[in-house]
């Protein structure tokens, strides 16, 4: 049961593009008893409950598990709960505070721990708490008998396709997807993204389905997704660089071009982006691939222009991993910016390995030549 959103563009509010829509799946497991896993977004309540109802009938719902609260997966619950209000919830303790929280009832919550379950007749769920990936209540949820993994926002894309599973759809498509979401979503965590597979990988359960609450379900060797989110968690990168400049009028563009050739001189690749014309989200997708991050921004009104701040701001909270970066800029008068962007830099865990390059008005050859040897030193650190 879920709902394919095709016209979503924007993900919580309007921080993380969707530029191919996303689904918000919720499962039924029907056997002697019938279990529903999680809902999907408030906007679409009606449409699911009426979809559930013609699915099993509202009445044949023994008891629903909430995975996780966010309003993306249990925003349908007031209106479902409206129709079938004894019908007993599942969810961890934290769950249980957000649920009262979100929805100010009192309705028949039963808190779980990792390894509690609960029999449905051939099948049984066995919960496991999943704490900070990426809320504190959540968990995923594990159907003996079928072998599934119902992982919640785990292992999941904000991707919506024609097909239902991993091996239906376009590859490229979804591990793009895939990748943006981790890079956006998960990378805070992912010291406890490895911990966490580490744990499911010693429990030795048969997963013969990974099934996440966004975007397809892996049945095509679905342990692919869990190898490659312990690759994302261990300080990935391709071994690039990402030059990325907020101009006002070219001068720190120009600085931007001679940092990446010189870049690329050492034999290396260089990204350019221009922040202010690009999609955030896309951004801290570059960022998470590159090795080393080159950030440049005019000075206005003493700091930075408020696209650079942003992107900044993002990777902040994002805490990629073993980055090096450098700062640059150009400047009319107070020049302020380069010095501002080395402190967040280093505020977002980036490792400085070149002193920060600022230039008054337009750039000279000199000038020029000290952006490529900015370069060339970033490159060489990586090479090293
Ligand atoms: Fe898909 Fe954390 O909600």
């Amino acid at each position: 049961m879920g709902v394919r959103d095709w016209e979503l563009k924007r993900f919580h509010g309007e921080e993380i593009s969707t530029h191919r829509g996303s689904t918000y799946n919720a499962y039924i497991v029907k056997d002697r008893r019938t279990a529903l896993v999680d809902t999907v977004w408030t906007p679409f309540h009606e449409s699911f409950v009426a979809d559930l109802d013609r699915e099993i009938g509202l009445r044949n719902v023994s008891l629903i598990v909430v995975n996780h609260t966010e309003q993306d997966h249990a925003g349908s619950l007031r209106y479902l709960m409206e129709r079938i209000p004894d019908t007993p919830i599942y969810c961890t303790r934290n769950g249980l505070a957000m649920i009262e929280g979100h929805f100010h009832r009192k309705w028949n919550v039963n808190v779980v721990r990792t390894g509690d379950s609960v029999d449905l007749g051939d099948y049984r769920l066995v919960f496991v708490e999943m704490p900070m990936l990426h809320w504190p209540d959540s968990m995923a949820t594990y159907v003996t008998g079928a072998n599934v993994l119902l992982s919640n926002d785990a292992f999941g894309q904000h991707y919506v396709a024609p097909h239902l599973f991993n091996d239906e759809v376009d590859q490229a498509e979804l591990w793009q997807e895939a990748l943006k979401y981790y890079a956006n979503i998960l990378t805070p965590f992912s010291d406890l993204v490895k911990k966490k597979i580490d744990e499911i990988k010693s429990l030795g359960l048969p997963i013969d389905m990974i099934a996440p609450s966004h975007g397809v379900i892996w049945r095509d060797n679905p342990m692919q997704i869990v190898e490659k989110y312990a690759e994302w968690a261990d300080g990935y990168h391709e071994g690039t660089v990402v030059v990325l400049y907020d101009t006002m009028w070219g001068a720190t563009r120009k600085m931007a071009m001679a940092i990446a050739r010189g870049v690329e001189r050492k034999g290396l690749g260089a990204r350019l982006i221009n922040i202010g014309k690009s999609d955030r989200s896309d951004v801290m997708v570059e960022i998470f691939k590159a090795r080393a991050v080159v950030l440049g921004s005019s000075t206005i009104n003493r700091g930075l222009l408020a696209d650079a701040a942003a992107v900044l701001e993002m990777m902040r909270g994002l805490r990629f991993k073993g980055k090096i970066g450098a700062a640059f800029g150009s400047y009319g008068w107070s020049g302020e910016s380069p010095k501002v962007i080395e402190e967040r830099l280093a505020e977002a865990g980036v490792e400085l390995v070149a002193e920060a390059l600022r230039v008054k008005h337009d750039p000279t050859e000199e000038d020029l030549r000290a952006c490529e040897s900015l370069g060339e030193k970033v490159a060489d650190r990586i090479s090293a």
